[in-house]
């Protein structure tokens, strides 16, 4: 059985068969999938998907895109939803240069205060970054220095060297869609390099579509796919990577 790390089920794009899609679940073998809030409503939704179904936990956060609708206000409500059992990490949060839809200081000066939350109230990380390596690196880095933070680096993009940076940190690396990719060489090398009891894999539904479904909606099923490739590539069964990457994520969750 699969837990998918990653899924936006809250997206208007399932919004015709949600309820029948999460109750196929456990017959397409995922066991749980964890739905990501990106700003307050959709963090907000993801709780509400996580009260109605048990396979289903959430994390809540604001990210990096967002980050310049925080200007001014507090992390209240953000906080209000971490008083849920089933909420069970801050993301995603990070930063994203490529897209630079908040203003770069903007951007780092809430994913600094969203780790320093999840470093008071001891709770994992969900992290995105986008063309941000070094900055990214340097505030997680300083975050595990002074207050032991642990997390994932969600739809790992970064070379090998880097999520071995990583891995020294304590962290997760997340691989999705783009590792199933046929010319995808730095992802299919993370595949290789990293040890399977340091990944955890993700659709990041509805996006990042893996072969061959690309440029369909994506779907929590669809992460066998991620599984298959990571076996492929690892010279391992399908079973084993679904097993040791469902304890990984119970682990960095702390989901029983
Ligand atoms: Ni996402």
């Amino acid at each position: 059985m699969y837990i998918d790390s990653h899924v936006h089920l809250d997206d208007s794009r399932f919004d015709l068969d949600r309820d029948n899609l999460i109750r196929t679940l456990k017959d397409n073998k995922v066991e749980l999938v964890i739905n990501i809030g990106a700003d307050e409503d959709s963090s907000e939704r993801s709780v509400e998907l996580a009260d109605r179904y048990e396979n289903i936990y959430a994390v809540v956060g604001v990210h990096p895109h967002s980050a310049k609708d925080l200007e001014g206000r507090d992390l209240s409500s953000i906080i209000k939803m971490l008083e849920n059992d089933k909420v069970v990490a801050i993301g995603e949060i990070g930063l994203d240069y490529y897209y630079d839809n908040s203003p770069r200081d903007i951007q780092k000066k809430w994913f600094k205060e969203q780790i320093n939350l999840a470093l008071r109230l001891n709770k994992p990380v969900v992290i995105h970054s986008r063309d941000a390596d070094k900055d990214t690196f340097d505030i997680i880095k300083s975050g595990v220095e002074e207050g032991g933070l642990t997390g994932v680096m969600h739809c790992y993009s970064g070379s090998v060297e880097l999520a071995k940076e990583y891995l020294k940190l304590g962290f997760y690396i997340s691989l999705g869609g783009p590792v199933t990719f046929k010319n995808a060489r730095v992802p299919k090398e993370v595949a290789k390099e990293v040890a399977l009891d340091r990944l955890l894999i993700e659709t990041d539904c509805p996006y990042l579509s893996p072969e061959p479904y690309r440029g369909k909606r994506n779907e929590p099923m669809f992460v066998s796919y991620v599984a298959e490739e990571i076996a492929k590539i690892k010279g391992i069964s399908i079973e084993e990577v679904a097993e040791v990457t469902t304890k990984n994520a119970k682990k960095l969750f702390g989901i029983k």
